[in-house]
């Protein structure tokens, strides 16, 4: 059989009430390959085609009961005219002819029937309906492509009207269908059109011309709002086009995204090299060829191991690869060499860069510091100077102070001395009583300036950590109580002490913390002695608080007068006269207490004396066990 690749399917239905036509029938197709089927009569036609779907029917005209015309029209009702009908008529029966097609049969052939026609007959009817599927279905995939498409698609008369126009070009415009048909597709796409208007204004007479154009412009929304859209037209210059429309904000925004990126990496004054995944330089900056004084082409495509002559220490540019490499990180302050020799410091930053598509690229970034590093380095010096210039100042005073101290007793001794001396020339000197007193009066002085000596060499080695060993401060603080307890009663001080059971030790020193607490004891029973309360009151508390130790010394003294609490940890303040004070106590506690890792802070109270709050880390036994 020809063409049988071609036939949707191959049965055919032969309807004929003379057994003898439809044998020879049945013979011929069958010999053609079809697959045929008899029926007798009409009702057993209708009953075999909704049954087997057959390709073709072949009728006879003139059946008994229901006639041929009347059983094709059914069967055209049936399949809705999709089924094609041969109708077999008498010879020259020009009446039954035009009774069949008007039944909607789609053929006819006489009888009695010519085997090969007929067979061409049914052939030709297949194929034409074959076409004619076809032809439906590339109608209806097209149909849909141009309602599915992402893009707007409008076609467009000669007079630039609008014919179509699709789903994606209603959402695109924000017109509805009906709205966009017949308006100017100007009103949407003002400068669409120029470059054809051009050709035609430049060549007349080549309306009937095809034209593709591409182009980029504006596009107009129904709300009076444009947007960016790439506009492709094709049709005859003057004619019947088709225009394409695709809104391109969001790629617009990209490029303009990308532009500035562009922009940014060439602007910044660092300097920054892309190392591709393959180990390559793939890019630099500007600023990289300026700090460098590589050009671009030298550096582009090289391997990233020529950082390592751009780094000038090469074996500590071997040990930042290798971190990259291990960490895909590493930053830092390094020396750098430009391609004239000169050496810099750069702050140096690489690292990994990683998204979906990007892999193992690295971004080393840098800046020259010279600047920075000479004025750090001038910023120093300046500190420097400043900080010899207090030390002479604090020397001076110190000086000053400790002769002033010194001085009194000097003079008494002298002068005690003097006259004992005196009395022994003049002869006066009888009685041994006198000059005891007097030798006493010069021992009192001898050991006041001892007491000052030890006082400044306390100051001096407080700020010496000596051997550090976890103290518990409580310890600390009851033995201070216990050496001042006589003093207490003297002066009629009450002490009160709220001390936290098996609080944790801190890092330091036993008989340093008694010192630290034992001078702040002393001012609080000099501001008592001041002050005319009867209630005097010296309150220790010792605390936990997360893991700080805190140590409070409060009093119901004289206070902290304004603008004192910034000096009185400063060496040699006091506002004691001369022989009560000489201004080394808080120094020595806060020379003690920093030693320890501790703070100290003071500040005036409710009760209208001062309050000194301490407080140190809790000691960290793996950090004291080492
Ligand atoms: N509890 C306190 N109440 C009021 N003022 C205080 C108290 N403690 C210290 N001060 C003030 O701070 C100053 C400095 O104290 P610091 O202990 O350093 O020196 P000083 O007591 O004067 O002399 P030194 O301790 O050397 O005998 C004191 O002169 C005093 O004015
Ligand atoms: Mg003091």
């Amino acid at each position: 059989m020809k063409n049988k690749d071609f036939l949707v399917e191959n049965k055919v239905l032969v309807v004929d009430d003379d057994q003898v036509t439809r044998v020879i029938l049945c013979q011929i197709l069958e010999k053609e390959g079809y697959q045929v089927f008899e029926a007798g009569d009409g009702t057993q036609a209708l009953a075999l085609f909704k049954r087997l779907k057959p390709a073709v029917v072949i009728i006879d005209a003139m059946l008994p009961v229901m006639d041929g015309f009347t059983v094709c029209a059914r069967l055209c009702e049936l399949s809705g005219g999709r089924i094609p009908v041969l109708m077999l008529t008498s010879l020259n029966d020009e009446e039954s002819v035009k009774l069949a097609l008007q039944a909607g049969a789609a053929d006819f052939s006489t009888k009695p029937v010519n085997g090969p026609v007929l067979c061409r007959r049914v052939e030709r009817l297949l194929r034409s309906r074959k076409i004619e599927f076809l032809l439906k279905k590339s109608r209806a995939s097209k149909q849909s492509l141009i309602i599915n498409v992402p893009d707007g698609i409008i076609g467009v008369n000669k007079y630039g009207l609008i014919e179509s126009f699709n789903p994606a070009a209603e959402r695109v415009f924000g017109y509805s269908y009906a709205e966009a048909v017949g308006q100017s597709v100007r009103k949407m796409l003002p400068d669409a059109f120029r470059e054809q208007e051009q050709v035609f204004i430049e060549h007349p007479g080549i309306e009937n011309k095809m034209f593709n154009s591409e182009r980029e412009g504006t596009g107009w929304r129904k709300d009076g709002s444009n947007f960016p859209v790439a506009i492709k037209i094709s049709g005859f210059c003057a004619g019947d086009r088709l225009v394409i429309v695709r809104d391109i904000t969001e790629r617009k925004l990209a490029e303009d995204n990308l532009r500035l990126t562009a922009r940014v990496f060439e602007s910044v004054s660092e300097g920054i090299i892309v190392v591709d995944s393959a180990g390559n330089i793939q890019t630099v900056n500007a600023a990289a060829v300026s700090i460098t004084g590589y050009r671009k082409e030298e550096l582009v495509g090289r391997h990233y191991s020529f950082l390592k002559v751009i780094l000038n220490d090469s074996s500590s540019a071997e040990n930042i690869l290798s971190g990259v490499r291990k960490n895909h990180y590493w930053q830092g302050r390094v020396w750098s060499r430009r391609k004239d020799g000169g050496v810099y410091p750069v702050w140096l930053s690489i690292s990994a860069v990683r998204n979906e598509t990007i892999r193992n690229t690295y971004a080393v970034i840098f800046r020259d510091i010279t600047e920075q590093v000479r004025w750090e380095a001038e910023k120093q010096k300046l500190a420097e100077q400043a900080a010899r210039v207090q030390r002479i100042n604090s020397m001076g005073n110190a000086s000053a102070s400790i002769a002033h101290e010194i001085n009194q007793p000097l003079n008494s001794i002298k002068v005690i001395a003097d006259s004992v001396l005196y009395w022994y020339k003049k002869g006066q000197v009888n009685e041994v009583a006198p000059l005891i007193e007097s030798f006493q009066k010069i021992t009192d002085q001898a050991g006041r300036i001892s007491s000052i000596i030890k006082n400044i060499r306390n100051f001096v080695s407080a700020g010496s950590a000596g051997r550090q060993e976890p103290c518990n401060l409580n310890n600390s603080v009851s033995r201070a109580l216990a050496i001042l307890d006589h003093r207490f009663r003297e002066h009629g001080i009450k002490i009160k002490k709220s001390l936290t059971w098996n609080l944790p030790p801190v890092l330091g020193n036993q008989s340093m913390f008694e010192e630290i607490i034992l001078n702040l004891l002393a001012n609080a029973v000099q501001a008592l002695d001041v002050s005319s309360r009867d209630d005097k009151i010296i309150n220790c508390v010792t605390r936990q608080e997360e893991e700080k130790i805190l140590l409070e010394i409060t009093d119901n003294g004289t206070g902290l007068d304004n603008g004192m609490i910034d000096k009185i940890f400063d060496p040699f303040f006091t506002t004691k006269t001369a022989g009560k004070g000489m201004g080394l106590g808080l120094a020595i506690v806060h020379s003690g207490v920093s030693v320890c890792n501790g703070k100290i802070t003071a500040e005036n109270n409710h009760q209208g004396g001062a309050t000194f709050k301490l407080e140190f880390p809790v000691a960290n036994e793996s950090a004291w066990k080492k």
